[in-house]
């Protein structure tokens, strides 16, 4: 583990929490109390809206990785302000983590996937010397995704992930997992937001289920969203029958 806990120093926290981000449950819940890891991998999952993204660029920003969706250590499309909650946000580190957050930053190992800017960041490092030896250019979207991340999977560092699951088929999904399962197993963190029931199951994953109710642990089988999924895939007309009526 490199990283046990998000938080809010006191002096930073707004007086009121009537503007945003802090209009977010689970921002506010951070704001209150901070959000602590308990295990090698994280899974953040919740609705559309409910605030993961949010805490996940956050704590990217937080543990000072490129928030356009790089690598740690390199800087290369590094140019926005951080957001609202990063600005304030403090990560309280373990010693390997503190030495990699506060030493030289080649010794900082980990990357920020973001949702929106993954398929850039194909683009942006494909042929860039070190990162993998294939040419992602002439491989499909999802092919494409594995292969950055089998190659990015490399170092013990810290890895956040925003629905990282986008580009990829059920099998590919199922490789992430084991990719995402060995690193956490070698001392690499991760902390993931994903809508992916099959993510959401990597071996030993701590779940947190954001909603309005701010965050809460909860096991897999019991999340609203594999009851969705169960439920969908035992008999989808159950739920189309809402939508097309
Ligand atoms: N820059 C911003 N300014 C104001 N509100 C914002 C901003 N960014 C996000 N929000 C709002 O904050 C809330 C949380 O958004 P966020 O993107 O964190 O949700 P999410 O859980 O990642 O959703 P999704 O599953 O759709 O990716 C939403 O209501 C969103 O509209
Ligand atoms: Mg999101």
């Amino acid at each position: 583990m490199l990283v046990r806990r998000a938080y809010i120093p006191e002096a930073q926290r707004p007086e009121s929490f009537g503007t945003w981000p802090y209009t977010v449950p689970c921002v506010a819940e951070l704001a209150e109390r901070g959000l602590t890891f308990t295990a090698p991998v994280t899974m953040l999952v919740g609705e559309n809206g409910s605030g993961k993204s949010t805490l996940v660029e956050a704590i990217a920003e937080g543990f000072k990785l490129d928030s356009h969706g790089g690598r740690a250590g390199r800087k290369y499309v590094n140019d926005r302000p951080k957001t609202p909650l990063g600005d304030v946000l403090k990560l309280e580190t373990t010693p390997i983590g503190s030495r990699m957050l506060t030493g030289p930053r080649s010794r900082r190992k980990g990357f920020f996937l973001r949702a929106e800017t993954a398929f850039g960041l194909l683009n942006t490092v494909s042929g860039v010397y070190g990162y993998w030896d294939e040419d992602t250019s002439t491989m499909s979207h999802g092919e494409g995704f594995l292969t950055v991340f089998g190659a990015m999977f490399r170092d013990r560092g810290f890895y956040v992930m925003d629905e990282p699951e986008a580009a990829l088929s059920f099998e590919s999904c199922l490789k992430l997992v084991g990719l995402m399962h060995e690193l956490g197993s070698s001392g690499a963190q991760i902390i993931c937001a994903t809508h992916s029931p099959i993510l959401a199951a990597t071996p030993g994953a701590d779940i947190i289920e954001v909603g309005e109710h701010g965050t809460r642990r909860v096991k897999w089988n019991e999340l609203d969203l594999v009851d969705h999924w169960r439920r969908y895939l035992a008999d989808p007309g159950l739920y189309l029958r809402h939508i097309t009526e």
